[in-house]
């Protein structure tokens, strides 16, 4: 049996101790660790009711020190290194701006581990570095099932997040980067996840109250402001130049037809005539 990673073993603890989470999982090797979150609320339910489970065992960690088979956005797959950090979070409730927080919570850990180095986002949720990709996020949406007594129970969240930090994969449609590569900083997964996890879950909690600062935290980042952009509005591809985000968090593109709202997909950069 391999030995699991002992300095995240430690973080992880550290983070229980603390009350950051409250239940954790931290495996040597898995498929993926959003598929074994989903495995693991599709089994707790059965027992927890979502009260219960929400007050109990939320927020809840699952962390690999290997994944094989790492889901991507759009169907694609995530390739993860050996010294790449892989997890998912666990977390009870959707909010519109949920993507906007996560991305704005990694480029803050990035920013305050290795920096000074300014991060860039790439709607919705793609962290940059010099341009190129270092990490991605994947959130899935489990909707749980009504009881008698809970006519309304809040749907719990997947959010899976892919970070490079000793070195990149070469995948030939993007740009990608590492941590290391990016700074020349060496720094461990543990370090990374202690200030990750903390930061991730204060930006979620804080969207229950005002939420302006998230978003303009983002803006300042958003890597796709004043290029052209093409997406999918309603159905329909569009292209124009990209004005930033909505308070929403939905992107705004400036096209001929006027100012469209693109709420989801991928976005790719445009040589606009
Ligand atoms: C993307 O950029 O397309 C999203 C990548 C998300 C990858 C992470 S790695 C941890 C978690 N488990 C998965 O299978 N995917 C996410």
């Amino acid at each position: 049996m391999t030995a699991l990673n002992s300095k995240l073993q430690r973080a992880i603890q550290t983070l229980l101790q603390e009350g950051v989470l409250s239940s954790a999982s931290h495996l040597a090797s898995v498929d993926s660790t959003n598929t074994e979150a989903a495995r693991w609320i599709q089994q707790i339910s059965h027992s927890h009711p979502p009260s219960s489970l929400e007050k109990s065992l939320l927020p809840r960690l699952v962390v690999a020190d290997e994944q094989t088979a790492g889901r991507g956005r759009m169907g694609r797959s995530w390739t993860a290194r050996h010294d790449g950090l892989a997890f998912s979070l666990v977390w009870p409730g959707y909010h519109e701006l949920t993507s906007i927080a996560v991305g704005v919570a990694i480029a803050e850990t990035i920013e305050y581990l290795v920096g000074p180095t300014r991060c860039g986002l790439k709607w919705p949720n793609d962290v940059w570095m010099l341009e190129q990709k270092v990490a991605g996020v994947l959130i899935e949406r489990v909707d749980q099932p009504k009881s008698e007594t809970v006519i309304e129970s809040k749907p719990l969240l997947i959010i899976g997040i892919g970070l490079n930090i000793g070195s990149s994969p070469r995948l030939d449609e993007l740009a990608t980067t590492s941590l290391v590569e990016a700074t020349g900083r060496l720094i461990s997964q543990a370090e990374v996840l202690a200030e990750l996890v903390p930061r991730l879950i204060e930006r979620l909690q804080e969207l229950s109250g005002q939420t302006s600062d998230v978003v303009a935290s983002f803006r300042s980042r958003c890597v796709l402001t004043s290029r052209g952009v093409r997406c999918v509005v309603d159905g329909q591809v569009v292209e124009g130049i990209c004005r930033g985000i909505e308070d929403s968090g939905e992107l705004l593109v400036q096209t001929p037809a006027g100012m469209q709202r693109c709420r989801s997909g991928e976005v790719t950069q445009v040589r606009l005539a």
